[in-house]
């Protein structure tokens, strides 16, 4: 049985927004309309990812779900809710 409410976070502070971040605001203009319904898709503040030295965590960071991903670009952000979709 797929997920009929994926909770969307993405992070709008400073690291992220100027990183990507700004793109996956727009998300409305790539999403499917059937993937858009089932989002509650909100701007969060810093989740307090980007300060961590680990070059493999950069920013973007969108929290789905309550899981945090990094280098989430539009693409990237309709993989992990089709992901999300069919858990
Ligand atoms: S600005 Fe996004 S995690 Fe800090």
């Amino acid at each position: 049985m797929g997920q009929h409410n994926i909770m969307v976070k993405i992070c709008v502070g400073t690291a992220c927004f100027v990183q990507g971040g700004a793109d996956l605001l727009l998300y409305e203009d790539f999403l499917d309309p059937s993937l858009l319904r089932i989002c509650t898709i909100e701007g969060t503040s810093c989740l307090h990812c980007c300060k961590t030295d680990d070059q493999q965590l950069r920013a973007p960071f969108v929290e789905i779900n309550g899981v945090v991903h990094a280098n989430v670009t539009p693409k990237r952000l309709i993989e992990l809710l089709r992901e999300a979709q069919h858990a």
